[in-house]
This record gives C-alpha cells, structure tokens and sequence, in this order.
C-alpha cells in the first residue's frame, strides 16, 4: 500500500480553512452553545424545537428523571407527525428537490426520487396499510434490502401513526419470530428477494418459516404480510395471508394525510443486544427523536440543502434510521440509499458510486475502511472523488492506521472525518466533532454534542475528574434518548439506571485527555462489537447450548483485524459427544440459522470444561485473555474450582 505509515500521523488535525469559512458552526459557536444547552436546557431546547414543524407547538420542554421509576419526557405537550416533517413541510418550496436517490446492487441501477414523488409512494403505502387494517399504535415489522421502498414503508408507518420495528435483512427467521412475538406485530412488511453482491436474499421465504416458528414456538400468528415486488423471483403465496404490494397500491387514493401524534408516541421500536437475555426492543418516541436527529445531522455533517449525503449503512440499525432517513429528510436533504455492497462488482464501488452521483458527504463504518484499505490505494484512486468535502465514520473505535487511510486516500487528506460515537438507545449522536469548529485527533470522538453532558466513573460509581480513564455515563436527559424498553420498563430502568444511580450508564469504557476530548476504548460489559454490529454474548450462548449435542457454551470477543472484534465460542459437548471438525461447520450453521449470519463463531474451540468460580460464575476475564492469546497476563486462578482447566484450555489454544 502507497499510503504513509501511521507513524506519520499527527497528533491534532486543526479545522480546514476551507470548512470554517463556510461552516453553520465554529469553534466559538460551539462554546457558547454548548454552555448554553448545558446551563439552560430548558432555553436551548426551546428554541431547537422550531427546526421541527408542530401541529401544535409544545408549551412543556423537558421533563426528565434518571432517578426511580426513571421517566423521560420531551415537548409533551407538542403534536406532529415524522412524515410530515420529512415530506410535507418541503412541498411548497422545494418539492421538485431530489429526496432519495437510490442507487442498485446493480450498477446500472439508478433512481432519483423528488420531494413530490417520495410525498406520493409514502401516501399510497400509507393508505395500503390503512386498507390491510393497520392502524394508529399497530406495530408493524419491516424485513427488507435497502430500497426505497423501504423507506416509503417506514415513513408511512409515522404517517398512520404505526410503530415499526424493522428487522435487519440479515437477520434469520427465529430471530424474526422472536421480534414478532416481542411486540406482538400482526403485519410484515416484505419483498421476494434481496439482492446484495448479485446474490438474492430470499426474504420472503424467511418471514414464511418465521410465521411457522412464531406458531409452533410463540402461540403467535400475523394478519397481513404485504410483499413489495422486487427482483420479481418466485415465492410462496398464501392467499390468506399475503398481499402483493403492487395490487393494493392500485386500489387506494394517492393522498393520505397525516395523523397527529403526540410528541411522546412512539415511532419506532428497534431491537439491539444487550449482555443478558434477548435482545431488547429500544424504544423511540416522535418529538424529541425528531428534533435530535435534525439537529444532530445539520450540525455534525454541516448539511447544507443542495448537497448529496451518503450514510452506507443498512436501515436495519439505528444509523439508517436516525442517518438515512428521519434526520436527512427534515432537513431537506438529498440521501443516498445504496442496495448492494463495497465489494461488488469491485471493491472501488464505493468511490465509484460518490463519482457517479457526486457525493459530498459520506458517513461509513471502521470495518469497511479497513477492509476497503486491505485492497490497495489503486482502487481508490482510479476515481475522482473531488465531490468529496466531510467524512463520517461509526460504529466502533477507528484504529489510526484506518483513520490515516480515510483522510489521507478517501479524502485526499482535504476532508475532516468525524468520529461519531453514539448507541441505538441514544437515538441520535451524543460525542463527536463538529467539521468547522473541532480540531480532530485521529480515534477520538471527541467533544460532546449541545446538550450532552458526558461523565467518566469508577466501579463504584464515583466522578472521576480531569484527564482519566473509566465508564461512561451521561449526567443527563436528551430529546434523542429511549424512553423504554417495549413492554419491559423494569428491564429499562435494571439495564441502564441501576448500575449507577441517578446517571445513564453507556456500556462503554472511555479515557478523557488534557483537552477533555473523549476517545470511547470499547465495551465495558458482555457486548462484542463485530463488524460495529452489536452482537450479545448470551444471545450466542444461548443459541450454541440450544444444540442438541451442547451442554455448555460461553462466548468471548477477541481481535480481528478486518471485523474489530471477532466471536470466539468455548464449547462443552455433551458426555460422549466426539468433537470433530464436521460438529464445528455444524455448530456454526446452526448459530446462523438461529440469530443470523452476522452472529457466526469465527472460532469455535472445544473445551472438557470451562473456568468457573466455586459459585458457578464462569471467569469470562480467563477466556478473553485465552482468546486474545494472552497467556501471561491471567491473573489469579487459583479461585477457580478447578484451575487445571485452564491448562487444558491454553493448550488447546496454542495447538490451533
Ligand atoms: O461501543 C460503542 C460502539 O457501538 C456501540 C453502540 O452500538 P449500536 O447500538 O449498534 O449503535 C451503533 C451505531 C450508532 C457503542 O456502545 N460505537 C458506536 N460508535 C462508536 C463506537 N465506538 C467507538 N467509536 C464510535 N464512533
């Protein structure tokens, strides 16, 4: 590779002329308003609220509590509805504006969608699910590639005033059911086929067999599943159940108008891992999300109307929600939505792509930095990328080789990058910097956004000052923040609120320098980060022991050098089980069948047992290090109730 080594990289990378002369926000802004948003929440966010248009404008600002029951409130008092912030409100002006532009797995593949047009699709779908029987406080689930009728879905969910839980396309069936029966959802939304690096997905043919496992293993059934045609490939067809897309859309009216929704209502669930259990489904309310992802967008990406904005992640996760979607579209934007994958047909589709429709801003993961730099700077630079003006990165903590290899070849060292760190219960980014006021150090998140007051604490959940290491917590409420966990507020207040009083605990450990920029170092609990998906050990351990051949199984990240972290699983078969490479695959197929292929062991080692305290606990410190390949450094074993097994283990390791 021709790009410099990391030790030519510098320490501080101060704001480019170039962006604080045409900036929303410099760095003396950014002072006064961060010591405003913190001194006078009330204030600020009284004025934040106009970027959004209310049917009825919200008296109430914030009404907040991390203590007790833990309740968090934002404009209460307010109406609107998401779909007419996104759409409507731009009509007069500026509907021939270019909304969407969706660009296929296929290269030859391409729409422009205007303002208008997207006002018309969200309307008709909107009322094709009044007319199948969805309404207002339905959950609806989403399970589809990224199109744009994806989009349309989503968006006229929030029109009716239906909640939707969109289920990531990589998700298998069980882990469909299992979302279904959550928030008992009556309605799917589908197509026949994905397609992603010319291979299809069959969709549909996964919400089938996801419907027969919510029967046999729920109790639960599903009223409609509605099936967007796609790549237009066969599929089951049950007649009393399932409805083409395209003949519903024939029958209904082409205006919809908006519900009026309480600030408080919900807008979406979304279903995130977490270190115990199944995974949780994060809620998200309609006035505080909105006014959080406008803001969080206009500022972090300097968005000015006119621009193209591309976010590479899938609307399965939070970024594609609160980044694709809701906070671009408030902001009149114009966002890219991109079906098909970096590596096909090559791995420069990327920055062909930003050539193509010349791209301004481009918000990408770590994993796909790295795994882009691996094949060389040629494919980056047989394009022109001189579009190119900001730099986003997500996800995960961007190594410094990786953050080099963006600056200097993705963005010809011209484009600041900002590292933004954020959850899908956060709803919107809460650390990062802002491109004309933050200088940038390269893995650093740095600086809190308006409104966000970040803290670091030690075990027992003392602040710690200055220039330390510890948790990270957040002192205080923001409009973006979950209000609940669906149906399980106990589970909210338990996960988030007990583990330090009166704060809002992120899971993350993080160190805060001399300049008080904040460089997050990873999950501080049983969260691995793969490929800066979430994925939850137990979630894995629990599909691994569901094996019939399986009686135990605890599951560790470890470091891998394209996907962050990989999953590395210790396994106990049953007594008299031979285990055997063939079991291995075996295992492996089935953890993908169970949660999906994006919960794959990379590494799956045989153990005769695992280390555990005299009580039971299994000493997760013992199999990281083992994992890591780390055998020096252990630490005391002598607690264990059977320490030679870490013989045993530490040997196997080393004969692999
Ligand atoms: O560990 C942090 C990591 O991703 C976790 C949140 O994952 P998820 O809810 O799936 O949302 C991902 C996209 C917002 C965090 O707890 N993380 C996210 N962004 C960063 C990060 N770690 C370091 N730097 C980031 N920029």
């Amino acid at each position: 590779m021709s790009s410099p080594a990391p030790s030519t990289l510098k320490e501080i990378y101060p704001v480019p002329a170039a962006t604080r002369e045409n900036t929303l926000c410099t760095d003396k802004d950014y002072e006064t308003l961060y010591q405003w948003s913190v001194e006078d929440p009330e204030g600020f966010w009284r004025r934040q609220k106009d970027r959004i248009s209310w049917f009825e404008d919200p008296g109430l600002i914030k009404n907040t509590s991390f203590e007790g029951d833990v309740s968090i409130k934002w404009f209460e008092d307010g109406t609107l509805n998401a779909s007419y912030n996104c759409i409507d409100r731009h009509l007069d002006k500026h509907g021939d504006e270019i909304a969407l532009i969706f660009e296929g797995d296929d290269p030859s593949v391409d729409q422009n969608v205007t303002y208008r047009e997207l006002h018309g699709h969200v309307c008709r779908f909107a009322n094709v699910l009044k007319a199948q029987g969805v309404k207002k406080g339905d959950r609806v689930t989403i399970y589809m590639p990224m199109i744009l009728d994806t989009v349309y879905a989503m968006l006229a969910c929030a029109r009716i005033g239906a909640v939707h839980s969109v289920v990531f396309g990589g998700f298998s069936s069980e882990a469909i059911a299992g979302r279904l029966d959550d928030c008992q959802s009556r309605f799917v939304i589908t197509t026949d086929e994905g397609l992603r690096g010319g291979r299809k997905i069959p969709l549909k043919a996964n919400v089938d067999d996801a419907i027969a496992r919510l029967a046999s293993e729920f109790g639960g059934s599903v009223d409609k599943v509605l099936v967007v045609r796609h790549t237009g490939g066969d599929v089951a067809f049950n007649a009393d159940r399932d409805v083409w897309y395209h003949e519903a859309a024939e029958t209904v009216d082409a205006d919809c108008p908006p519900e009026p929704m309480n600030a408080e209502d919900p807008l979406f669930i979304l279903y995130t891992s977490g270190s115990t259990g199944q995974p949780k489904g994060v809620l998200h309310t309609t006035g505080g999300y909105m006014v959080y992802t406008s803001m969080t967008h206009e500022y972090i990406f300097d968005y000015k109307p006119g621009e193209v904005y591309w976010c590479t992640a899938d609307v399965g996760w939070i970024t594609g929600h609160s980044y694709i979607v809701y906070g671009p579209l408030a902001n009149r934007a114009t966002s890219l939505v991109f079906e098909g994958v970096p590596s096909y047909p090559d791995a420069s589709r990327f920055w062909q792509i930003v050539d193509k429709h010349q791209v301004n801003i481009f918000y990408t993961a770590p994993t796909a930095i790295r795994a882009l730099m691996r094949e060389g700077d040629d494919l980056v630079k047989k394009s022109s990328r001189s579009s190119l003006r900001l730099l986003g990165s997500v996800g995960e903590p961007i190594n410094p080789e990786a953050w080099n290899w963006y600056h200097n070849v993705v963005g010809d060292a011209r484009c600041p990058i900002v590292d933004t760190w954020w959850q899908t219960e956060t709803g919107g980014v809460l650390i990062t910097p802002l491109p004309g006021a933050t200088d940038l150090k390269p893995g650093s998140a740095t600086r809190p956004f308006f409104g966000i007051r970040p803290a670091l604490v030690d075990t027992d959940g003392n602040l710690l000052d200055g220039a330390t290491e510890g948790n990270l917590v957040m002192l205080d409420s923001w409009p973006g923040q979950m209000r609940t966990v669906y149906g399980d507020h106990e589970r909210f207040i338990q996960t988030y609120f007990s583990t330090y009083k009166g704060m809002y605990f992120t899971g993350d450990g993080c160190r805060r320098d001399e300049d008080d920029y904040y460089w997050i170092t990873g999950r501080v609990d049983d969260v691995i980060n793969v490929s800066g998906h979430r994925m939850g050990t137990a979630e894995i351990e629990s599909a691994l022991v569901a094996h019939d051949l399986v009686s135990e199984a605890a599951v560790v990240g470890y470091p891998h050098d394209l996907k962050g972290q990989g999953i590395y699983a210790y396994v106990t078969c049953n007594a008299g089980v031979e285990p055997t490479d063939e079991l291995r695959k075996e295992l492996v197929k089935w953890v993908r069948a169970e949660i999906g292929p994006i919960a794959s062991p990379d590494m799956i080692q045989f153990a005769p047992g695992l280390p555990k305290t005299r009580s039971g606990k299994i000493m997760r410190r013992i199999l990281r290090k083992i994992a890591e390949n780390e055998f020096g450094s252990l630490g005391d074993t002598s607690t264990l109730a059977d320490p030679s097994i870490v013989d045993i283990l530490i040997e196997n390791r080393q004969n692999k």
